[in-house]
């Protein structure tokens, strides 16, 4: 294929402003699917309609055909890049596999800080980026103000803006035309050693796993002994080709161009994001830059709420992983919880989607400890070891307080993005979990103005609630991006939660000094109110080390359920006590107390 009549990109938008309605389009209007293909659904986002055809799943990368103004027909990859913080490695090397990007905006909505940080990314990476205004048709559309806006905040010049409606199809051929004029095409040589890039992998059931590619320099074809450069093994390839979405056998891949290859490979983890592939009997001598391994930054524990479930969850987990390499997990046993896993991810939203799934689609009732984020422990030398640094991931294995010298917690970069009015309650939201400012502006005109904040934070202060808090706070109209930028040194310490003396091992975290007497209260007042009333007694307590910062104290009950039932009917005391007896199944027994395993994530949502 001809370089000059390739044009890779990606669409930068975001979240509901209309990316996938305009994929579909584009496909539809290519010809990719027919008109009753393309009415059964979002072709680009459906799973189940993804497997009906057999298209597999991951709404990759997709090979368009368009016949452009000049009379010539082009080759569009449109790469779909995922769109959260969390992937954001995933999302830097999809970036680097194209030369350019659509930047969809919503008219209505103007641009939003997720867009931002994107965009920003998509510039870094040397794209030409084409700004797309969709959702024209709305009655409170305001494309003008848009295209000011992205020409103010973002810089971009957008006086040749697409005007589009994804949804009634306007535009689309602007698209497309602006596509093959703005942005330029792939640079490479044929006659050079194949490097190509592994932008993305995943588990299909027939396939094996396959790999997306994309082709820098040299050709990648069937049937060729190829080496992961990082990885350092080899493999014989023994497919190539496209998906238009539908799946398209090529014999080869030139230089510029994207698609995908499978090599009898059987899980993901053997193929890392990054990697350079090249030929095993004429090698680059060179990897492709930018590789980076994948590290997961928050970690919980994961218990089935019925023990007999452990090895159907561990089955899960392993099923989950085949298709996602960026999670990892290992058996954990805890006083309370018994047999679980430790798993670790690479953000919230991410532990929040294999939760999900677990739940979903493998039918598991679990709980979740609270979520921690990786500290550094430095310790000092023991009469048996030398002094060390070690990786905490679990606050139940904190080492002996003596021995720490110091401890460093991450920290990230956060940036918001808000209106005025809302700008107050985010200002003290930060302040509150020990955030440093670093920047404010305000952006846009009029009515449209909005602050952006940049503020340090330590990532332990986020992970828990800080997003809820700040769409609750912000009605929803705030939006939030963040990096890491490394560990520092904190004060801090872990704090145990006592349940009727007994420390529940899933409840302990780590805590910075000056917020833990707050944590501790809000911690204890909170189980109060979710455990139930027993016979006796029972203190709930939070301690640091030896020493109590917060107590309350659940009162005794003394009737018994059945008392309610006057007279002597028996039917109804036993259906009562059947109730009870469901009731307990869903309870966790500390020493002799019950906690309802709601409480459990009820308690970690700070207030
Ligand atoms: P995520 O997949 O959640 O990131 O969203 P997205 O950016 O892919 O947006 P999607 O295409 O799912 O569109 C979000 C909503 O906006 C859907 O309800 C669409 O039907 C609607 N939408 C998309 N384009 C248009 C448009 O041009 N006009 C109108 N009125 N609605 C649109």
């Amino acid at each position: 294929q001809d370089l000059q009549k390739i044009r890779n990109f990606s669409i930068i938008a975001h979240i509901d402003h209309g990316k996938s309605t305009l994929a579909d389009r584009l496909i539809q209007r290519t010809g990719g699917l027919t008109e009753r293909e393309m009415t059964r659904g979002q072709m680009l986002d459906n799973m189940e309609i993804e497997q009906e055809r057999g298209i597999t799943i991951k709404a990759q990368t997709v090979r368009l055909k368009w016949k452009a103004a000049d009379g010539e027909t082009y080759e569009l990859n449109l790469m779909d890049t995922p769109g959260h913080v969390d992937f954001a490695y995933e999302v830097s090397r999809s970036l680097a596999a194209c030369e350019g990007a659509l930047l969809v905006v919503d008219a209505a909505q103007g641009v939003e800080a997720q867009t931002l940080a994107n965009v920003y990314q998509s510039i870094e990476h040397d794209h030409e980026i084409v700004p797309v205004i969709n959702k024209i048709d709305l009655p409170a559309a305001e494309p003008e103000k848009v295209r000011a806006e992205i020409e103010d905040i973002i810089g971009l010049d957008a006086s040749e803006a697409v005007m589009a409606s994804a949804k009634s199809g306007i535009g689309i051929d602007e698209v497309l035309q602006a596509i093959v004029d703005k942005i330029p095409p792939p640079k490479g040589d044929r006659d050079k050693p194949l490097k190509a890039m592994l932008v993305d992998s995943w588990y299909d059931p027939y396939l094996g796993v396959v790999i997306l590619v994309r082709v820098m320099d040299g050709v990648i074809r069937k049937g060729q002994q190829v080496k992961f450069m990082q990885a350092g093994t080899t493999h014989l390839i023994d497919r190539v080709g496209c998906m238009t979405p539908k799946i398209e056998q090529l014999e080869e891949l030139g230089p510029g161009e994207i698609g995908f290859i499978t090599a009898q490979i059987k899980e993901v983890s053997q193929t890392a994001v990054g990697d350079t592939i090249t030929d095993v009997k004429k090698p680059a001598t060179e990897p492709l830059p930018g590789f980076k391994e994948v590290q997961p930054v928050v970690f919980c524990g994961l218990f089935p709420t019925d023990a007999a479930d452990f090895e159907k969850l561990r089955e899960s987990l392993y099923k989950l992983r085949l298709n996602d390499a960026s999670f990892s997990f290992e058996m954990e046993s805890s006083a309370a919880l018994g047999f679980g896993f430790r798993c670790g991810f690479l953000g919230l939203l991410h532990l929040e989607i294999i939760q999900e799934r677990l739940t979903r689609e493998y039918d598991l009732d679990l709980i979740t400890t609270a979520p921690s984020v990786v500290y550094k422990m430095h310790l000092s030398k023991s009469k048996t070891e030398d002094a060390k640094t070690i990786e905490l991931h679990n606050p139940a294995d904190m080492p002996d307080p003596n021995r720490i010298a110091s401890i460093e917690e991450p920290w990230i970069e956060a940036t918001i993005y808000v209106p005025d009015e809302y700008l107050g309650a985010v200002l003290k939201l930060c302040q509150d979990r020990r955030g440093i400012q670093k920047d404010l502006t305000y952006v846009g005109h009029g009515s449209s103005t909005r602050a952006m904040v940049k503020y340090e934070l330590p990532l332990n202060e986020v992970v828990f609630d800080f997003y809820d808090r700040l769409k609750s706070l912000s009605k929803g109209y705030a939006s939030f991006d963040y990096h890491q930028i490394g560990h520092r040194e904190g004060d801090l310490v872990k704090m145990s939660i006592l349940v009727n003396e007994e420390p529940v091992d899933a409840l302990s975290m780590i805590v910075h000094r000056s917020t833990a007497e707050i944590r501790g209260r809000g911690m204890c007042e909170r189980l109060k109110e979710l455990i139930p009333r027993h016979l006796f007694k029972i203190p709930i307590q939070a301690a640091i080390g030896g020493k109590v910062i917060a107590r309350e104290t659940i009162s005794a009950m003394r009737k018994d359920v059945t008392a309610k039932c006057y007279g002597g009917d028996a039917t109804r005391k036993r259906k009562l006590l059947e109730k009870q007896k469901k009731g307990k199944a869903r309870m966790r027994e500390y020493g002799s107390v019950s906690i309802p395993q709601e409480a459990f994530i009820a308690a970690l949502r700070m207030g």
